[in-house]
Protein backbone atom coordinates (compact mmCIF):
# COMPACT_ATOMS: atom_id res chain seq x y z
CA UNK A 1 0.00 0.00 0.00
CA UNK A 2 1.45 2.95 -0.75
CA UNK A 3 -0.27 5.67 1.39
CA UNK A 4 -2.73 5.98 4.15
CA UNK A 5 -6.26 5.39 3.52
CA UNK A 6 -8.22 9.01 3.96
CA UNK A 7 -11.12 9.97 5.99
CA UNK A 8 -14.01 12.05 5.96
CA UNK A 9 -13.27 14.85 8.61
CA UNK A 10 -17.08 14.78 9.83
CA UNK A 11 -20.66 14.20 9.55
CA UNK A 12 -21.28 17.25 7.25
CA UNK A 13 -18.24 16.28 5.26
CA UNK A 14 -19.56 12.86 4.53
CA UNK A 15 -23.06 14.02 3.88
CA UNK A 16 -22.06 16.68 1.23
CA UNK A 17 -19.97 14.34 -0.59
CA UNK A 18 -22.36 11.37 -0.81
CA UNK A 19 -25.41 13.37 -1.55
CA UNK A 20 -23.48 15.22 -4.10
CA UNK A 21 -22.67 11.76 -5.51
CA UNK A 22 -26.83 10.85 -5.61
CA UNK A 23 -27.30 14.65 -6.53
CA UNK A 24 -26.79 14.98 -10.83
CA UNK A 25 -27.77 14.81 -13.74
CA UNK A 26 -29.72 11.54 -12.92
CA UNK A 27 -31.53 14.23 -10.46
CA UNK A 28 -32.03 17.23 -12.63
CA UNK A 29 -32.44 16.28 -16.20
CA UNK A 30 -33.37 11.77 -15.56
CA UNK A 31 -35.71 12.71 -13.06
CA UNK A 32 -38.05 15.40 -14.05
CA UNK A 33 -37.74 13.95 -17.68
CA UNK A 34 -39.00 10.35 -16.77
CA UNK A 35 -41.88 11.88 -14.55
CA UNK A 36 -42.92 13.64 -18.03
CA UNK A 37 -42.84 10.56 -20.08
CA UNK A 38 -44.16 7.90 -17.24
CA UNK A 39 -47.51 9.92 -16.57
CA UNK A 40 -46.61 13.18 -14.24
CA UNK A 41 -47.05 12.56 -10.43
CA UNK A 42 -47.58 8.89 -10.78
CA UNK A 43 -44.20 8.71 -11.35
CA UNK A 44 -43.32 10.69 -8.62
CA UNK A 45 -45.34 8.64 -6.33
CA UNK A 46 -44.25 5.31 -7.22
CA UNK A 47 -40.53 6.90 -7.52
CA UNK A 48 -40.94 8.16 -3.85
CA UNK A 49 -42.26 4.50 -2.15
CA UNK A 50 -39.31 3.07 -4.29
CA UNK A 51 -36.78 4.88 -3.19
CA UNK A 52 -37.07 4.66 0.50
CA UNK A 53 -38.37 1.02 0.54
CA UNK A 54 -35.67 -0.37 -2.29
CA UNK A 55 -33.21 2.04 -2.84
CA UNK A 56 -32.78 2.74 1.31
CA UNK A 57 -31.77 -0.76 2.42
CA UNK A 58 -29.79 -1.20 -0.75
CA UNK A 59 -27.59 2.10 -0.01
CA UNK A 60 -27.32 0.65 3.68
CA UNK A 61 -26.15 -2.74 2.57
CA UNK A 62 -23.12 -0.85 1.21
CA UNK A 63 -22.39 2.18 3.55
CA UNK A 64 -22.30 -1.41 6.17
CA UNK A 65 -20.23 -3.42 3.62
CA UNK A 66 -18.00 -0.65 3.40
CA UNK A 67 -17.16 1.00 6.91
CA UNK A 68 -16.67 -2.51 8.00
CA UNK A 69 -13.80 -3.36 5.82
CA UNK A 70 -12.26 -0.36 5.32
CA UNK A 71 -11.13 -1.27 1.98
CA UNK A 72 -11.49 -0.43 -2.02
CA UNK A 73 -14.35 -2.56 -3.01
CA UNK A 74 -12.98 -5.68 -4.43
CA UNK A 75 -10.88 -6.29 -1.60
CA UNK A 76 -13.97 -5.05 1.04
CA UNK A 77 -16.06 -7.91 -1.02
CA UNK A 78 -13.39 -10.70 -0.43
CA UNK A 79 -13.12 -9.43 3.46
CA UNK A 80 -16.47 -10.36 4.09
CA UNK A 81 -16.46 -14.00 2.62
CA UNK A 82 -15.62 -17.05 4.82
CA UNK A 83 -14.41 -19.48 2.26
CA UNK A 84 -12.77 -19.46 -1.32
CA UNK A 85 -15.49 -19.76 -3.42
CA UNK A 86 -17.37 -16.51 -2.00
CA UNK A 87 -13.87 -14.35 -1.89
CA UNK A 88 -13.60 -15.03 -5.53
CA UNK A 89 -17.01 -14.49 -6.15
CA UNK A 90 -16.65 -11.13 -4.14
CA UNK A 91 -13.50 -9.97 -6.35
CA UNK A 92 -15.70 -10.63 -9.38
CA UNK A 93 -18.37 -8.87 -8.05
CA UNK A 94 -15.73 -5.80 -6.86
CA UNK A 95 -13.99 -5.65 -10.50
CA UNK A 96 -17.24 -5.80 -12.25
CA UNK A 97 -18.49 -3.05 -10.16
CA UNK A 98 -15.06 -1.20 -10.91
CA UNK A 99 -15.56 -1.86 -14.67
CA UNK A 100 -19.33 -0.79 -14.52
CA UNK A 101 -18.53 2.70 -12.63
CA UNK A 102 -15.68 3.34 -15.39
CA UNK A 103 -18.06 2.98 -17.94
CA UNK A 104 -20.58 5.27 -16.39
CA UNK A 105 -18.13 7.49 -15.94
CA UNK A 106 -16.97 7.44 -19.60
CA UNK A 107 -20.37 8.49 -20.69
CA UNK A 108 -21.52 10.90 -17.99
CA UNK A 109 -17.91 12.86 -19.09
CA UNK A 110 -19.43 13.29 -22.69
CA UNK A 111 -22.80 15.00 -21.60
CA UNK A 112 -21.03 17.02 -18.88
CA UNK A 113 -19.01 17.97 -21.09
CA UNK A 114 -21.88 19.38 -23.59
CA UNK A 115 -22.81 20.99 -20.09
CA UNK A 116 -20.06 23.32 -20.29
CA UNK A 117 -19.69 24.31 -23.64
CA UNK A 118 -23.43 25.86 -22.69
CA UNK A 119 -22.09 27.55 -19.80
CA UNK A 120 -19.72 29.19 -21.90
CA UNK A 121 -21.48 30.52 -24.38
CA UNK A 122 -24.00 32.60 -22.60
CA UNK A 123 -19.91 34.57 -21.14
CA UNK A 124 -19.17 34.43 -25.30
CA UNK A 125 -22.98 36.09 -26.23
CA UNK A 126 -22.43 38.41 -23.83
CA UNK A 127 -18.62 39.56 -25.32
CA UNK A 128 -20.51 39.74 -28.57
CA UNK A 129 -18.38 36.49 -29.44
CA UNK A 130 -21.55 35.60 -31.38
CA UNK A 131 -20.07 33.16 -33.62
CA UNK A 132 -17.97 31.37 -31.05
CA UNK A 133 -21.61 31.00 -29.47
CA UNK A 134 -22.79 29.15 -32.24
CA UNK A 135 -19.90 26.84 -32.17
CA UNK A 136 -20.38 26.25 -28.65
CA UNK A 137 -24.10 25.62 -28.92
CA UNK A 138 -23.51 22.93 -31.92
CA UNK A 139 -22.81 19.28 -31.96
CA UNK A 140 -19.01 19.21 -32.89
CA UNK A 141 -16.44 16.28 -32.66
CA UNK A 142 -13.54 19.11 -31.77
CA UNK A 143 -16.05 20.38 -29.43
CA UNK A 144 -16.80 17.46 -27.74
CA UNK A 145 -13.76 15.97 -27.21
CA UNK A 146 -12.23 19.60 -26.05
CA UNK A 147 -14.95 20.16 -23.57
CA UNK A 148 -15.36 16.63 -22.91
CA UNK A 149 -11.53 16.57 -21.70
CA UNK A 150 -12.22 19.65 -19.83
CA UNK A 151 -14.72 17.97 -18.07
CA UNK A 152 -12.34 14.46 -17.45
CA UNK A 153 -9.43 16.98 -16.15
CA UNK A 154 -11.91 18.80 -13.76
CA UNK A 155 -12.71 15.41 -12.19
CA UNK A 156 -9.01 14.42 -12.13
CA UNK A 157 -7.90 17.37 -10.34
CA UNK A 158 -10.08 16.70 -7.31
CA UNK A 159 -9.22 12.81 -7.31
CA UNK A 160 -6.27 13.43 -7.00
CA UNK A 161 -6.14 15.95 -4.03
CA UNK A 162 -7.48 12.97 -2.08
CA UNK A 163 -10.66 12.14 -0.10
CA UNK A 164 -10.41 15.14 2.50
CA UNK A 165 -9.08 17.76 0.29
CA UNK A 166 -10.31 16.73 -2.74
CA UNK A 167 -13.74 15.04 -2.15
CA UNK A 168 -15.00 16.58 1.18
CA UNK A 169 -13.64 19.70 0.29
CA UNK A 170 -15.38 20.91 -2.78
CA UNK A 171 -18.33 18.61 -2.55
CA UNK A 172 -18.76 21.07 0.68
CA UNK A 173 -18.48 24.05 -1.56
CA UNK A 174 -20.28 22.76 -4.57
CA UNK A 175 -23.35 21.20 -3.16
CA UNK A 176 -25.08 24.50 -1.19
CA UNK A 177 -24.34 26.54 -4.43
CA UNK A 178 -26.35 23.56 -6.30
CA UNK A 179 -29.04 24.13 -3.92
CA UNK A 180 -28.81 28.22 -4.27
CA UNK A 181 -28.90 28.09 -7.81
CA UNK A 182 -31.52 25.68 -8.15
CA UNK A 183 -34.16 27.56 -5.90
CA UNK A 184 -33.39 30.70 -7.52
CA UNK A 185 -33.98 29.52 -11.06
CA UNK A 186 -37.71 27.65 -9.85
CA UNK A 187 -38.48 31.35 -8.15
CA UNK A 188 -37.88 32.68 -11.58
CA UNK A 189 -39.37 30.27 -13.45
CA UNK A 190 -42.60 29.70 -11.85
CA UNK A 191 -43.08 33.61 -11.75
CA UNK A 192 -43.20 32.87 -15.20
CA UNK A 193 -46.32 32.63 -18.05
CA UNK A 194 -46.97 29.33 -18.99
CA UNK A 195 -45.67 27.32 -15.71
CA UNK A 196 -48.86 26.69 -13.58
CA UNK A 197 -49.54 24.11 -15.96
CA UNK A 198 -46.33 22.24 -15.99
CA UNK A 199 -46.64 22.00 -12.37
CA UNK A 200 -50.26 20.98 -12.56
CA UNK A 201 -48.83 18.24 -15.06
CA UNK A 202 -46.11 17.45 -12.41
CA UNK A 203 -48.19 17.53 -9.15
CA UNK A 204 -51.19 15.94 -10.17
CA UNK A 205 -50.97 12.33 -10.31
CA UNK A 206 -52.72 10.24 -13.48
CA UNK A 207 -53.48 7.16 -10.83
CA UNK A 208 -54.51 4.60 -13.98
CA UNK A 209 -50.52 4.53 -14.09
CA UNK A 210 -49.31 3.69 -11.57
CA UNK A 211 -49.20 -0.17 -11.27
CA UNK A 212 -48.02 0.36 -14.91
CA UNK A 213 -44.88 -2.29 -15.03
CA UNK A 214 -42.78 -0.01 -17.19
CA UNK A 215 -43.58 2.93 -14.72
CA UNK A 216 -42.14 0.56 -11.85
CA UNK A 217 -39.10 -0.86 -13.76
CA UNK A 218 -38.35 2.92 -14.79
CA UNK A 219 -38.51 4.23 -11.33
CA UNK A 220 -36.41 1.82 -10.18
CA UNK A 221 -33.39 1.94 -12.61
CA UNK A 222 -33.83 5.70 -11.54
CA UNK A 223 -33.68 5.17 -8.25
CA UNK A 224 -30.54 3.41 -8.16
CA UNK A 225 -28.92 5.27 -10.63
CA UNK A 226 -29.91 8.56 -8.88
CA UNK A 227 -28.76 7.17 -5.25
CA UNK A 228 -25.40 6.21 -7.20
CA UNK A 229 -25.89 2.32 -6.24
CA UNK A 230 -24.51 -1.39 -7.54
CA UNK A 231 -21.05 0.12 -8.70
CA UNK A 232 -19.28 0.66 -5.43
CA UNK A 233 -19.40 4.43 -5.06
CA UNK A 234 -21.33 4.52 -1.59
CA UNK A 235 -18.93 1.19 -0.23
CA UNK A 236 -16.03 3.36 -0.95
CA UNK A 237 -17.17 6.37 0.63
CA UNK A 238 -18.88 4.30 3.40
CA UNK A 239 -15.02 2.89 3.67
CA UNK A 240 -13.72 6.38 4.44
CA UNK A 241 -16.46 7.14 7.56
CA UNK A 242 -15.44 7.38 11.23
CA UNK A 243 -16.62 4.47 13.46
CA UNK A 244 -18.39 6.63 15.71
CA UNK A 245 -21.09 7.79 13.27
CA UNK A 246 -24.35 6.15 12.61
CA UNK A 247 -25.07 4.30 9.64
CA UNK A 248 -29.04 4.03 9.22
CA UNK A 249 -29.48 7.75 9.80
CA UNK A 250 -26.32 8.79 7.49
CA UNK A 251 -28.24 6.70 4.90
CA UNK A 252 -31.93 7.51 5.65
CA UNK A 253 -30.57 11.69 5.32
CA UNK A 254 -28.41 10.73 1.70
CA UNK A 255 -31.57 9.26 0.39
CA UNK A 256 -34.12 12.59 1.91
CA UNK A 257 -31.77 15.21 0.22
CA UNK A 258 -31.52 13.01 -3.16
CA UNK A 259 -35.15 12.71 -3.32
CA UNK A 260 -35.96 15.70 -2.23
CA UNK A 261 -33.73 17.37 -4.76
CA UNK A 262 -34.95 15.18 -7.53
CA UNK A 263 -38.59 16.33 -6.22
CA UNK A 264 -37.38 20.10 -6.51
CA UNK A 265 -35.63 19.90 -9.67
CA UNK A 266 -38.92 18.68 -11.41
CA UNK A 267 -40.54 22.02 -10.13
CA UNK A 268 -37.85 23.66 -12.27
CA UNK A 269 -37.57 21.42 -15.61
CA UNK A 270 -41.43 20.77 -16.02
CA UNK A 271 -42.87 24.54 -15.44
CA UNK A 272 -39.87 25.86 -17.75
CA UNK A 273 -40.73 23.30 -20.50
CA UNK A 274 -44.09 24.75 -20.78
CA UNK A 275 -42.81 28.29 -20.47
CA UNK A 276 -40.76 27.45 -23.22
CA UNK A 277 -43.60 26.25 -25.42
CA UNK A 278 -45.52 29.43 -24.46
CA UNK A 279 -42.45 31.32 -26.04
CA UNK A 280 -43.16 29.06 -29.34
CA UNK A 281 -40.88 25.80 -28.56
CA UNK A 282 -42.28 22.39 -29.27
CA UNK A 283 -42.45 20.55 -26.46
CA UNK A 284 -44.03 17.43 -27.48
CA UNK A 285 -42.55 14.92 -29.43
CA UNK A 286 -44.00 12.48 -32.68
CA UNK A 287 -45.51 10.17 -29.64
CA UNK A 288 -47.42 12.59 -27.87
CA UNK A 289 -45.04 12.46 -24.62
CA UNK A 290 -43.38 15.37 -23.71
CA UNK A 291 -39.74 15.40 -24.92
CA UNK A 292 -37.08 14.12 -23.25
CA UNK A 293 -33.68 13.25 -24.02
CA UNK A 294 -31.20 15.98 -24.73
CA UNK A 295 -33.41 17.66 -27.58
CA UNK A 296 -35.17 19.03 -24.06
CA UNK A 297 -32.14 20.28 -22.40
CA UNK A 298 -30.15 21.48 -25.87
CA UNK A 299 -33.30 22.64 -27.94
CA UNK A 300 -36.26 23.48 -25.73
CA UNK A 301 -34.86 25.26 -22.95
CA UNK A 302 -32.40 27.55 -24.97
CA UNK A 303 -35.91 28.89 -26.72
CA UNK A 304 -36.68 29.85 -22.91
CA UNK A 305 -33.55 31.55 -22.47
CA UNK A 306 -33.47 33.17 -25.53
CA UNK A 307 -37.12 34.70 -24.87
CA UNK A 308 -35.93 36.20 -21.75
CA UNK A 309 -34.44 39.18 -23.11
CA UNK A 310 -31.29 40.48 -21.45
CA UNK A 311 -31.76 38.16 -18.28
CA UNK A 312 -31.34 35.47 -20.54
CA UNK A 313 -27.83 34.76 -20.80
CA UNK A 314 -27.68 35.21 -16.62
CA UNK A 315 -30.46 32.63 -16.71
CA UNK A 316 -28.74 30.24 -18.89
CA UNK A 317 -25.46 30.52 -17.12
CA UNK A 318 -27.01 29.64 -13.89
CA UNK A 319 -28.60 27.08 -15.10
CA UNK A 320 -26.12 25.38 -16.89
CA UNK A 321 -23.57 26.22 -13.71
CA UNK A 322 -26.15 24.13 -12.19
CA UNK A 323 -25.85 21.00 -14.57
CA UNK A 324 -22.12 21.09 -14.38
CA UNK A 325 -22.16 21.42 -10.35
CA UNK A 326 -24.06 18.14 -10.04
CA UNK A 327 -22.00 16.77 -12.45
CA UNK A 328 -18.97 17.16 -11.33
CA UNK A 329 -20.08 15.84 -7.51
CA UNK A 330 -20.99 12.54 -9.22
CA UNK A 331 -17.85 11.99 -11.75
CA UNK A 332 -15.53 12.18 -8.83
CA UNK A 333 -17.23 9.24 -6.96
CA UNK A 334 -17.65 7.70 -10.28
CA UNK A 335 -13.90 7.77 -10.56
CA UNK A 336 -12.45 7.08 -6.53
CA UNK A 337 -14.07 3.68 -7.28
CA UNK A 338 -11.31 2.61 -9.68
CA UNK A 339 -8.64 5.02 -7.73
CA UNK A 340 -9.10 3.30 -4.43
CA UNK A 341 -8.49 0.19 -5.80
CA UNK A 342 -5.37 0.85 -7.92
CA UNK A 343 -3.50 3.46 -4.99
CA UNK A 344 -4.09 0.49 -2.45
CA UNK A 345 -3.27 -2.12 -4.54
CA UNK A 346 -0.33 -0.88 -5.90
CA UNK A 347 3.32 1.77 -5.65
CA UNK A 348 1.30 4.23 -7.37
CA UNK A 349 0.78 7.50 -5.84
CA UNK A 350 -3.28 9.06 -5.91
CA UNK A 351 -2.09 11.74 -7.98
CA UNK A 352 -0.77 9.11 -10.53
CA UNK A 353 -3.02 6.49 -10.31
CA UNK A 354 -5.91 9.02 -10.99
CA UNK A 355 -4.39 10.46 -14.34
CA UNK A 356 -3.47 6.94 -15.19
CA UNK A 357 -7.26 5.55 -14.82
CA UNK A 358 -8.74 8.96 -15.57
CA UNK A 359 -7.12 9.19 -18.70
CA UNK A 360 -8.10 5.62 -19.65
CA UNK A 361 -11.49 6.23 -19.25
CA UNK A 362 -11.21 9.48 -20.97
CA UNK A 363 -9.91 7.47 -23.84
CA UNK A 364 -12.91 5.16 -23.63
CA UNK A 365 -15.07 8.90 -23.72
CA UNK A 366 -13.36 9.68 -26.77
CA UNK A 367 -13.98 6.16 -28.76
CA UNK A 368 -18.05 6.77 -27.95
CA UNK A 369 -17.79 10.26 -29.05
CA UNK A 370 -15.84 9.63 -32.29
CA UNK A 371 -18.55 6.30 -32.68
CA UNK A 372 -21.55 8.20 -30.93
CA UNK A 373 -24.55 6.39 -32.91
CA UNK A 374 -23.00 3.35 -32.13
CA UNK A 375 -22.14 2.87 -28.94
CA UNK A 376 -23.52 5.64 -26.77
CA UNK A 377 -26.73 4.03 -26.22
CA UNK A 378 -24.94 0.58 -26.09
CA UNK A 379 -22.75 1.62 -22.92
CA UNK A 380 -25.79 3.60 -21.33
CA UNK A 381 -27.85 -0.02 -21.34
CA UNK A 382 -25.38 -2.21 -20.23
CA UNK A 383 -24.55 0.16 -17.31
CA UNK A 384 -27.64 1.41 -15.92
CA UNK A 385 -30.17 -1.13 -17.78
CA UNK A 386 -28.19 -4.33 -16.63
CA UNK A 387 -25.35 -3.80 -14.52
CA UNK A 388 -26.95 -2.00 -12.23
CA UNK A 389 -29.31 -4.25 -11.14
CA UNK A 390 -27.34 -7.23 -11.20
CA UNK A 391 -24.91 -5.72 -9.16
CA UNK A 392 -27.75 -4.74 -7.01
CA UNK A 393 -28.61 -8.22 -5.98
CA UNK A 394 -24.94 -9.38 -5.78
CA UNK A 395 -24.38 -6.37 -3.45
CA UNK A 396 -27.12 -6.97 -1.06
CA UNK A 397 -26.55 -11.04 -1.38
CA UNK A 398 -23.32 -10.07 -0.30
CA UNK A 399 -24.79 -7.91 2.82
CA UNK A 400 -27.17 -10.31 3.86
CA UNK A 401 -26.07 -14.04 3.31
CA UNK A 402 -22.33 -13.91 3.33
CA UNK A 403 -21.60 -11.15 6.20
CA UNK A 404 -23.28 -12.67 8.63
CA UNK A 405 -25.85 -11.22 11.10
CA UNK A 406 -23.18 -11.06 14.38
CA UNK A 407 -20.86 -9.13 11.83
CA UNK A 408 -23.57 -6.85 10.45
CA UNK A 409 -25.18 -5.87 13.58
CA UNK A 410 -21.78 -5.43 15.19
CA UNK A 411 -20.40 -2.85 12.57
CA UNK A 412 -24.28 -1.08 12.73
CA UNK A 413 -23.79 -0.53 16.64
CA UNK A 414 -20.76 1.25 15.69
CA UNK A 415 -22.00 5.13 15.84
CA UNK A 416 -25.49 3.38 16.67
CA UNK A 417 -25.43 1.84 20.56
CA UNK A 418 -29.17 1.13 20.48
CA UNK A 419 -29.69 -0.45 17.33
CA UNK A 420 -30.64 -3.78 18.30
CA UNK A 421 -34.01 -2.49 19.77
CA UNK A 422 -34.68 -0.10 16.58
CA UNK A 423 -37.17 -0.58 13.78
CA UNK A 424 -34.54 -0.57 11.33
CA UNK A 425 -32.63 -3.66 12.85
CA UNK A 426 -36.16 -5.07 13.04
CA UNK A 427 -36.87 -4.69 9.44
CA UNK A 428 -33.36 -4.14 7.66
CA UNK A 429 -31.49 -7.90 7.62
CA UNK A 430 -34.41 -10.01 6.33
CA UNK A 431 -35.26 -7.09 3.98
CA UNK A 432 -31.81 -7.00 2.75
CA UNK A 433 -31.88 -10.72 2.53
CA UNK A 434 -35.24 -11.49 1.28
CA UNK A 435 -37.19 -8.60 -0.46
CA UNK A 436 -34.84 -6.68 -2.13
CA UNK A 437 -32.77 -9.37 -4.04
CA UNK A 438 -36.29 -10.46 -5.36
CA UNK A 439 -37.59 -7.19 -5.92
CA UNK A 440 -34.85 -5.93 -7.90
CA UNK A 441 -34.94 -9.29 -9.55
CA UNK A 442 -38.48 -8.87 -10.43
CA UNK A 443 -38.30 -5.18 -12.01
CA UNK A 444 -35.14 -6.27 -13.77
CA UNK A 445 -36.60 -9.11 -15.79
CA UNK A 446 -39.81 -7.03 -16.05
CA UNK A 447 -37.67 -4.39 -17.63
CA UNK A 448 -35.82 -6.74 -19.96
CA UNK A 449 -38.85 -8.49 -21.24
CA UNK A 450 -40.66 -4.84 -21.52
N1 LIG B 1 -26.17 9.40 -8.92
C1 LIG B 1 -25.64 10.06 -10.06
C2 LIG B 1 -26.72 10.90 -10.72
O1 LIG B 1 -27.83 10.92 -10.28
C3 LIG B 1 -25.04 9.12 -11.06
C4 LIG B 1 -24.12 8.07 -10.51
C5 LIG B 1 -24.31 6.74 -10.82
C6 LIG B 1 -23.04 8.42 -9.70
C7 LIG B 1 -23.47 5.76 -10.34
C8 LIG B 1 -22.16 7.44 -9.21
C9 LIG B 1 -22.39 6.11 -9.55
O2 LIG B 1 -26.50 11.54 -11.69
Amino acid sequence: MSSPRGQFSSKTGFIMAAAGSAVGLGNIWGFPTETASNGGGAFVLVYLILAFCLAYPALMAELTLGRHSRSNTVDALAAVADNNSTKILGRFVGWYGIVVASLILSFYTIIAGWMLAFLVAPITDLLGMSEASQWLSNQSLTRNLLFGGAFAVLTMSIIASGVESGIEKWSSRLMPMLIILLILLIIYVLNQEGAREGLELYLLPDLSRILDPKLIVNAMGQAFFSLSLGVGTMMVYGSYLKKEESLPRLGAIVTTVDVGIAFIAGLLIIPAMFVAQHHGATIYGEDGNLLAGPGLIFNVLPVLFDSMGTAGPFVAFAFFGLMTIASVTSSISMLEVPVSRVVESSELSRPKATLLIGGLIFLISATIIANFDQLFGLVVDFTTKYSQPILGILLCVFAGWVMNRDKLLKELKEGHEDIESSMFWKIWPLYVRVFCPALILLSFWQGIAA
